[in-house]
């Protein structure tokens, strides 16, 4: 199961997914988390030190491209591989269970069990759809070519920005987390995301963060109704962690722990849809094709599309 937490900036995204990778590792499925965000904090907050952060895929897309392509006919070269550019026959897929290049590559051990992998820090001009060397986009291709089961997960800590609605990043995920402080500003993110997620049946939970009280809970109900799963209140063991204190998760105040349960049985009971995932990841392709990928490659994209591939897992049928 994939998940992302997004919201506006400074709402708790890093400490979530952070708090959620590690709470979910506990309870004993793989799970990789990944930072996407413009201000690389994910690490620290996962408790890695700075000489210990993974290579960052950002900085070599070209080896990604190279490894996932495989010996997929369509796919010409590395470079004229681009973030949308599907997986196809001849594609590497890539598993949670079993080892590969990328994850051998780019993930590091953390010390509370998830994997971590991470873009590389990248700056606002790094964003936006005309964007070749996107190193979100390192996130975009190793989601396209991931075939994850239940009870697997993959946390993506990443901004709310257009980049991710532009290239179809956000429809990678089976449940999309958007971290949402009891404010104005806080809920206005949440409704631009709606607004963009519906038109794409795309799964958003909202979750309160750093409430105060009752009335902050009353406010987040009222602006986001049933779609406000649950909140976690200001917690002094958050800021503790945050000051570098202490770490353990048994330090988390037991209503707090408590919401990330909830978080989790969340996205376990979300149904994965496949057909959803390859339709969409072909509509996102061509649309980046036609704007501004079939200029920048000098090929025909449309034309990487394997119409035979199916995503997701898939079953050998047995003959008669
Ligand atoms: N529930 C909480 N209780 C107390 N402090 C919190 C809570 N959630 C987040 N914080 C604090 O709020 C600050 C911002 O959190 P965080 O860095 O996770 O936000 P972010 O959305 O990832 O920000 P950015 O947009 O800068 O990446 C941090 O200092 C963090 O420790
Ligand atoms: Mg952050």
């Amino acid at each position: 199961m994939r998940v992302a937490f997004v919201g506006k900036g400074g709402s708790g995204k890093t400490t979530l997914s952070a708090l959620f990778a590690r709470y979910t590792a506990r309870q004993g499925g793989p799970v990789v988390a990944i930072d996407a965000d413009i201000n690389q904090h994910l690490g620290m907050a996962l408790g890695v030190e700075e000489d210990a952060l993974p290579r960052p895929m950002g900085a070599h897309l070209t080896e990604i491209k190279e490894y996932l392509r495989g010996d997929n006919p369509r796919i010409s070269s590395a470079a004229a591989m681009v973030k949308t550019t599907p997986p196809g026959r001849g594609s590497r897929l890539l598993r949670l269970e079993e080892p590969d290049a990328i994850h051998a590559g780019f993930a590091a051990a953390t010390p509370d069990g998830p994997k971590l992998m991470v873009t590389g820090p990248f700056s606002e001009d790094d964003l936006g759809v005309a964007c070749y060397h996107s190193k979100v986009g390192a996130v975009e291709l190793y989601l396209n070519h991931l075939v994850d089961h239940a009870g697997e997960y993959v946390v993506v800590d990443m901004t709310a920005g257009a980049d991710s609605f532009a290239s179809g990043l956000f429809t990678r995920f089976d449940l999309t987390f958007l971290v949402a402080e009891p404010t104005r500003q806080g809920v206005g993110v949440y409704r631009q995301y709606r607004d963009y997620a519906a038109d794409y049946d795309v799964p958003v939970a909202v979750v309160g963060n750093k409430v105060h009280g009752p009335e902050d809970v009353e406010f987040l109900r009222e602006h986001v109704g049933d779609d406000l799963l649950v909140c976690l209140r200001h917690s002094a063991a958050i800021r503790a962690m945050e000051q570098g204190r202490r770490s353990g998760l048994e330090e988390l105040e037991p209503d707090n722990a408590a919401a990330l349960g909830v978080l989790l049985k969340h996205l376990d009971a979300q149904e994965k849809d496949w057909p959803r995932f390859g339709r969409q990841a072909v509509q996102f392709h061509l649309k980046n094709a036609g704007a501004w990928a079939n200029r920048a490659t000098g090929e025909d994209l449309s034309a990487q599309i394997d119409p035979e591939f199916v995503f997701g897992p898939t079953r050998v049928s047995l003959p008669g």
